[in-house]
């Protein structure tokens, strides 16, 4: 698996928009972030596109349901051979454990198993509305926290959680336990609809296995300018 990777989350409707995207980033291995827009869209032929063209894949469904659907979901998802899919940890121990024994079951032989990662908290998720909505009284940290350690507990390679979570997760998880870090801008970037955004730099600083960047990328006028300074950030060059 690619050490560090930054992940560009494509995030358009449909194949249409990523062909000519993808073109002008002609003779690079992108490692990309396919979601449930694209994947609800173009299924299996989007994942097939990508990997004929020699991409990495991270295929964020956020899975969660009970513990049986979860394995057999995954068990169809490793026989794509994607890179990293992931579950939302609020589906407990068991629904996270299913989900890696399906995995394992629908692994290729002689390829790797996908690493799966969980989802925390989402970040459109508030403290208010955790005690208003979900009557969880904790603060929002120490409930990404726990979710983090169930994930780890449950055997989980990681999860995606935000550039200021990192150190915590990390000491509660340990250093080889793996951090996905979406909201990353550039100090001049609009937020968009972020709210606790980091650079690249500050999330290498503060450890983070990997970033996930959409916007700054996908409607930059240069595409392939603004991965360049995005890379070299993140790298440290
Ligand atoms: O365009 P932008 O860089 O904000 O895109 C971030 C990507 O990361 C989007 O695909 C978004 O759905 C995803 N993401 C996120 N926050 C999370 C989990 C995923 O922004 N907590």
């Amino acid at each position: 698996m690619t050490t560090r990777p930054l992940i560009v989350a494509l995030d358009f409707p449909s194949s249409h928009e990523i062909k000519p995207f993808l073109e002008q980033f002609e003779g690079e291995s992108l490692f990309v972030k396919v979601g449930m827009e694209l994947f609800y869209k173009e299924g299996f032929h989007a994942i097939s596109y990508l990997k004929k063209n020699g991409h990495k894949i991270f295929l964020d469904l956020k899975l969660h349901d009970i513990p049986n659907t979860v394995k057999s979901a995954m068990r169809n998802l490793a026989s794509l051979d994607v890179d990293i899919v992931n579950v939302h940890a609020a589906g407990g121990k068991q629904m996270m454990v299913a989900a890696l024994e399906g995995l394992d079951q629908g692994t290729i032989a002689g390829k790797k198993r996908p690493k799966c990662i969980a989802v925390t908290q989402l970040t459109s998720t508030s403290e208010q509305m955790l005690k208003s909505e979900l009557l969880i009284d904790q603060p929002l940290d120490t409930v990404v926290r726990h979710y983090a350690k169930l994930a780890s507990d449950s055997g989980l390679d990681g999860v995606v959680c935000s550039t200021w979570e990192v150190e915590q997760i990390l000491a509660a998880c340990g250093s080889g336990f793996l951090t996905v870090t979406p909201g990353i801008r550039m100090l001049n970037d609009n937020k968009d609809d972020q709210v606790r955004v980091a650079t690249p730099e500050e999330a290498r600083k503060r450890g983070s296995w990997g970033i996930v960047v959409g916007r700054p990328i996908t409607k930059a006028l240069n595409p392939l300018e603004a991965y360049h300074i995005v890379c070299e950030q993140w790298e440290g060059k």
